[in-house]
């Protein structure tokens, strides 16, 4: 991007960084990755140190920073070397020494400090500063670079104390005229193009990401300028955050690029001895498909006997974890309903059982609605190394995720540039992010550390995760995403009723990827493709199409609801001869079931029928569908009948010599059975003309077959 061929090495080699961390948070650690990827020489002052000189929200300090700095230049004797001082939590290099240097030099000053458009902290001062041509009138103390002997005259004059504005200090520099210009060692000038530093503070809008030739670089569009270092300084941290996940190697981002990051915690040391995890399970609504949540969590590729469980259930008594399953893990700990704990408390509580154990290593947040499909989830993240790190999982069909690229100016939601671009899988890494809720993995030691607050996820205006999220902010720990593999997606909670046996029955609307999983024949969608389904009698087709839940959960839906009738109804459209036949049944109408029915036959039957009989289009109406029982000592059987649809599904529910003896279907005019019946596949078959049939004796057990006449 930029070709520098006049700064030498042996200039290079004379720039050095200084800078001032009395603790290596997050945003240090990503300015040292930074700066160690673009070849900076780095000296850091005053770790160890206790920080004096407030945060960046209040009074102004700083001036601790000055007497470091002042002090370690006493003991630097080469004259030719530059010094870069500046902050670093909040500042990433965007460009490598050669280019800064180069700068620098056509600033043609002693010392170039960065420039503000906003005056701070001194507002009176206003009238003295030098008026610039273009560019900002004001400095910014966050950055300059100079010559070491003139940086250490200036800061030679230093008394004040550590909690004294570091700012105020050198802007009186800058605005004496004599010390400005005619004094020797105080030749300063402002950078006020940002053309090597960028503060972000009053300046978001003219800062935007520029993608070229596989790199992205940030740009000032006002001054045209691609600035070296950039600053989120004041309380543009976040903004620094944003921009920080795609400055070179600063984080993982590059594009095109697979395996970026190069602090992972290595796999081999995780096999030796894993590390204990917490999962905090919460139940805080009623949710579909719990006992598969709790399938899935059993097939997580982590060993049991380094996990414990926190379960908090704030809905039933029923959704407990199966008793064989929570014995594999070494612990599991039970909060119900009964103890009436609301959600923020149930969550401080499940983090502190992590906090108070000395041997827990990580917790691990994971919401009851959150559909986990990726085995590896909990390896991956440990291996990110990160102190909090979540999977990126999404809502089917909607631009949902669970993290936010960036925070309205009151803290809520708000839109970053790239948020559809990760969403949708286009852009790939591991995203620093504002908010993350609903699944993800914490450091212990942050939790007895930095965290150690009891009431992380209480707030009397927020909700629990946003509360946990601006305290997390608030501690200026880094909140990570990635979407480098696919994990998994959340399940939607709404209209979830909980008034049936099976509620999950109900789900083809709200849940269809989660009630497909569950419910349809895991070779339903292989019948095409492996020509999977047979012909056992003419222009009758069968093939499978209930999973053997799907079977078991209608069956014992029916037999719950238990009103079984010779349903009247049903008489009138099952005609042999001019007689009505009736059968023992339970309508899907009478579990309010007929809206799902249709779903499923439009989704899942009418595709298929339209495939067999070509020609013919439904769109699947149908007045009776049902539910029908043969039992020896009731209804054994049907005599011989035309249905009253042009075609008719009749689904096997149970399986011929476990459940029962005997049943089966004969088509008349073909002398063609089909009696070995396989329970979840479906017999699809022409109604009112051709296919005259019987539904051949049950003879021991009970058989239950799921009907339907379609398009009467
Ligand atoms: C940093 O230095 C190493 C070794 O001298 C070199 O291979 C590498 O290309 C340099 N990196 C950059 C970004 O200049
Ligand atoms: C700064 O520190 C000094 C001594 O440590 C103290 O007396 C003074 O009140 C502090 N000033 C502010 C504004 O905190
Ligand atoms: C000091 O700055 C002025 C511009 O303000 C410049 O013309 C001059 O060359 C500088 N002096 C030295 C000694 O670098
Ligand atoms: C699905 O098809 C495979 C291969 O034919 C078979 O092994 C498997 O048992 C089938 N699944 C079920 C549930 O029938
Ligand atoms: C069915 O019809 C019979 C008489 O034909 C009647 O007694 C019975 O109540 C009807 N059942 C229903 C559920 O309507």
């Amino acid at each position: 991007l930029v070709c520098v061929p006049c700064v030498s090495v042996v200039v290079v080699l004379k720039l050095l960084v200084v800078t001032v961390a009395t603790k290596e948070t997050d945003g240090f650690k990503r300015f040292f990755r930074s700066a160690k990827h673009l070849n900076y020489t780095v000296k850091v002052l005053g770790e160890g140190e206790k920080w004096k000189s407030g945060d960046y929200m209040s009074a102004p300090g700083g001036g601790q920073k000055v007497r470091l700095l002042k002090a370690a230049l006493e003991e630097m004797t080469d004259g030719d070397k530059i010094i870069l001082f500046i902050d670093s939590y909040d500042v990433v290099f965007a460009s490598g020494p050669k280019e800064l240097l180069k700068k620098f030099q056509q600033a043609r000053h002693k010392v170039v400090f960065s420039s503000e458009s906003l005056i701070w902290p001194d507002r009176h001062l206003e009238d003295k500063h030098p008026h610039v041509v273009e560019g900002n009138r004001f400095l910014g103390s966050g950055g300059f670079i100079g010559y070491l002997p003139n940086i250490k005259e200036m800061v030679s004059d230093w008394t004040g104390e550590d909690n004294d504005s570091d700012q105020l200090f050198f802007t009186k520099i800058y605005i004496d005229p004599v010390k400005r210009v005619r004094c020797k060692s105080t030749n300063i000038t402002l950078d006020s193009k940002c053309r090597l530093f960028q503060n972000l503070h009053g300046a978001l809008d003219e800062v935007v990401l520029k993608f070229e030739d596989g790199r992205v670089r940030a740009r000032n569009v006002l001054y045209d300028t691609l600035p070296v270092v950039i600053h989120g300084n004041g309380p543009t941290k976040l903004q620094i955050n944003y921009l920080g996940n795609y400055i070179p190697n600063t984080w993982t981002f590059e594009m095109g690029c697979t395996v970026c990051h190069k602090d992972l915690h290595p796999l081999a040391a995780l096999e030796s001895e894993y590390p204990l995890v917490a999962i905090g399970i919460f139940i805080q609504q009623p949710t579909p498909f719990v006992g598969v949540f709790f399938e899935r969590l059993l097939k997580l590729q982590y060993p049991k006997h380094r996990l414990k469980l926190f379960i908090s259930n704030q809905v039933t008594g029923e959704h407990w974890i199966h008793q064989d399953h929570g014995s594999l893990y070494q612990e599991v700990k039970l909060v119900g309903p009964e103890e009436e704990m609301d959600p923020p408390a149930s969550r401080n509580l499940g983090v502190d059982m992590c906090r108070k154990d000395k041997h827990c290593d990580y917790f691990f947040l994971l919401d009851i609605d959150v559909v986990l499909e990726n085995e590896n989830t909990l390896q991956i993240l440990i291996q990110q190394n990160l102190p909090i790190v979540a999977p990126m999982i999404t809502r089917v069909g909607r631009l949902w995720s669970n993290f936010w690229g960036a925070l309205s100016a009151d803290g809520y939601y708000a839109r970053s540039e790239d948020y559809v671009d990760i969403v949708q899988g286009r852009r790939v890494g591991v995203w620093n992010v504002p908010y993350v809720s609903s699944v993800f993995l914490v450091k212990a030691s942050l939790l007895r550390a930095e965290l150690s607050d009891y009431e992380l996820f209480t707030s009397t205006l927020l909700d629990p995760d946003m509360a946990y999220c601006h305290n997390v902010r608030s501690k200026v720990i880094f909140m990570y995403v990635t979407n480098m593999q696919t994990f998994g997606r959340i399940l939607s909670t709404e209209n979830y009723q909980m008034s049936h046996l099976h509620n999950d029955l109900w789900q083809i609307f709200e849940n269809p990827v989660d009630w497909q999983k569950r419910y349809i024949h895991e070779n339903y969608t292989l019948i095409m493709k492996d020509k999977l389904i047979e012909t056992p009698c003419p222009d009758v087709y069968w093939f499978p199409i209930f999973s053997d839940v799907a079977c078991d959960h209608i069956v014992e839906e029916m037999e719950h609801f238990g009103r079984w009738s010779g349903g009247n109804t049903t008489d009138a459209r099952i005609q042999g001869g001019y007689e009505n036949v009736p059968t023992i049944d339970i309508h899907m109408n009478q579990i309010n079931f007929e809206k799902e029915w249709q779903k499923f036959l439009l989704e899942y039957i009418a595709p298929i029928t339209e495939k067999m009989y070509p020609g013919y289009y439904t769109k699947a109406q149908f007045e009776l569908a049902f539910v029908v029982r043969y039992k020896p000592d009731e209804q054994p059987s049907l005599r011989p009948h035309h249905d009253a649809s042009t075609f008719t599904i009749n689904v096997a529910l149970n399986q011929v010599g476990r459940d029962y003896q005997g049943g089966g279907c004969r088509f008349l005019r073909y002398d063609c059975s089909v009696d070995a019946p396989r329970k979840g596949w479906t017999l699809l078959h022409p109604g009112r003309l051709t296919h005259y049939h019987e539904g051949l004796p049950t003879t021991a057990g009970v058989r239950y077959i799921a009907v339907s006449f379609v398009d009467p």
